[in-house]
This record gives C-alpha cells, structure tokens and sequence, in this order.
C-alpha cells in the first residue's frame, strides 16, 4: 500500500479512525497530520480541549481587543482543525463583541461545531454574525435570572444555568452540553473563560501556540491563581509542534489529574 496522503490522513481523523504510524511516510506533512491529531481522536469521548493564540509576552490580542491575528496562518488552519474535531466550542461574550466571529470550519474541509457562548448576563449583541441564523446551531448560556422573557434568533437555543458570583461552574456547562450529546469540546477563548475553565480542573488538554511577537500591553491570555512555589506550578506533560513561525504546546491536564 502506498503511504496516506494529508486529505486521506484527514479524512480518517475526522471519521474518528486513526491510521496506524506505518500507514504514512515519516517526516512527511501526512506524518504531522497523524502525530497532532492522532492522540486527540484517539481520546475518544468525552474530552475537553482549549486553546489559545498569545504574542511571546502572553496576549491574546491587543488593548483595544484586535486579535487579527496574533499567530499566523497556519495556526489558524490548526484552529480550524481542532473545532472540525470536536462537537462543541465555547466562547466567553466578551470574544463574540470584538471579534464578531463565526465559529465554523472555513480553512480546512469538516463538520462545523455547535456554537457555545457563555454570557450570564445576556449582552450579546443581537446583530452578531454567530445569531444571523446562516450557520450550525448556538446555545447562548445565560444566567437563570437573566432568562425570562430572553428572545432568541432563530438557531439560537437559550440555556439557563445558575451563577455563583456571577460565573457558570465550568462543570456545570460541560454537563449541560453533554445533556445535549455535546461530549467533544474546545473552549476556544479568550484568555478569561480559558483560565476559568483551567482553574477549575475542567480541562483534559491545553494548547496554547505562541506568535514570535511582542504586544507590550493587551488582552492577558492565562491567568489563574498560581502556587507560592515553583516547585508547586503546573508541570504536565508536554508536546510540541511548529506552525510555520509559531509553536504551539499542547499541555496534557489529564495527567496531572490521573
Ligand atoms: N488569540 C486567541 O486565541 C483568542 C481567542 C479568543 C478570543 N481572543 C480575544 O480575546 C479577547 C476577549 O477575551 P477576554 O478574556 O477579555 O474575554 P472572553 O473570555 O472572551 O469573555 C469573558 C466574558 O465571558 C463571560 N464568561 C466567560 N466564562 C464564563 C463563566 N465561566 N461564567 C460566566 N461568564 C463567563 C463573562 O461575561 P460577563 O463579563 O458578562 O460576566 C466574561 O467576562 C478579544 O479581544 C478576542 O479577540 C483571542
């Protein structure tokens, strides 16, 4: 048999079969294709994944919220493959308002997720191109007390959850979505709702790509409360890939929960 191809690598990922390492030429693009996806299908369901693109000092974009674009395209291409694997992802409001984004699977061939916006008090704004009812369906995740009497556009399902502080339990949504047969998901930003989620031992893998460039002062990607001690910080287990000139490290959560 020949070597695989990257679309037929592809096409196997996507239908949830991973080829075998024999199957594909090492060192080749189809041989990356299998050594970045190939863990994360194989993982099987469920699984949290989240992701984030940040400049070398740690932004996810600049102060007035640009984020067009942080890394470059081939990191968007990666993006693109990781919502085409998964059932769901999920962003916090705040990326809807200043990205005004999609959501769906446009530079690599795939199935488009369910849209997922947590947004407790209910500020997304109805002219965003994620509610013009052109595309896979969204769950608007708002609070119980801001629900009644909500409109939703057509494709757009309100979904009530309790707050504490005002904050959803990332549990809590990840339940909600698994209630709704939503077991793959990418928490996809930006830096605030990853954190929570991260914070919150709710992630199974985190992969952050890193742009060599410096913003000096924008949106923070990752924050969360940290140990005293560096002997004490997060130390899981790593893997990385270049993406043309950027480097994304994909962080295995899981490991440290095991
Ligand atoms: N480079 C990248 O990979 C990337 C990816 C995505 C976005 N971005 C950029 O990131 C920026 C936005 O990031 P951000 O950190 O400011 O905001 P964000 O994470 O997009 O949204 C934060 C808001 O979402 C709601 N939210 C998130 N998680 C929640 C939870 N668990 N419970 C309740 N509410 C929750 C809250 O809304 P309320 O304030 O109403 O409580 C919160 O303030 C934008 O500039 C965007 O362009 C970059």
């Amino acid at each position: 048999m020949p070597p695989l191809a990257d679309d037929d690598v592809w096409r196997r990922l996507l239908a949830g079969d991973v080829p075998g390492a024999d199957d594909v030429e090492p060192g080749s693009s189809a041989a990356d294709l299998l050594e970045r996806y190939g863990p994360l299908v194989a993982a099987g369901s469920p699984l949290v994944l989240a992701q984030l693109g940040q400049s070398l000092d740690g932004f996810v974009a600049a102060r007035t919220g640009d984020a067009v674009f942080v890394t470059g395209t081939e990191d968007r291409r990666h993006l693109h493959r990781l919502r085409a694997l998964v059932d769901a992802v999920v962003v916090g409001v705040s990326t809807v308002a200043t990205d005004d984004c999609r959501l769906t699977v446009r530079a690599v061939d795939g199935p488009s997720p369910v849209r997922v916006v947590l947004d407790p008090r209910a500020r997304l704004p109805p002219a965003a191109r994620l509610v013009a009812g052109d595309g896979p369906p969204v769950l608007w995740c708002v609070a119980d007390s801001a629900a009644a009497g909500l409109v939703a556009a057509p494709g757009v399902d309100v979904v009530p959850l309790p707050t504490t502080e005002g904050a959803f339990a990332p549990a809590a949504v990840l339940a909600a979505l698994r209630g709704r047969g939503l077991a793959r998901v990418l928490v996809e930003g930006g830096g605030r709702t990853v954190s929570r989620f991260l914070a919150a031992q709710a992630l199974d893998r985190l992969l952050v790509t890193t742009a060599p460039v410096l913003v000096g002062d924008g949106v923070p990607g990752l924050r969360f409360p940290g140990a005293d001690r560096l002997a004490d910080a997060l130390r899981p287990p790593a893997r990385r890939f270049a993406l043309g000139p950027d480097t994304c490290v994909e962080l295995d959560l899981s490991a440290l929960r095991a």
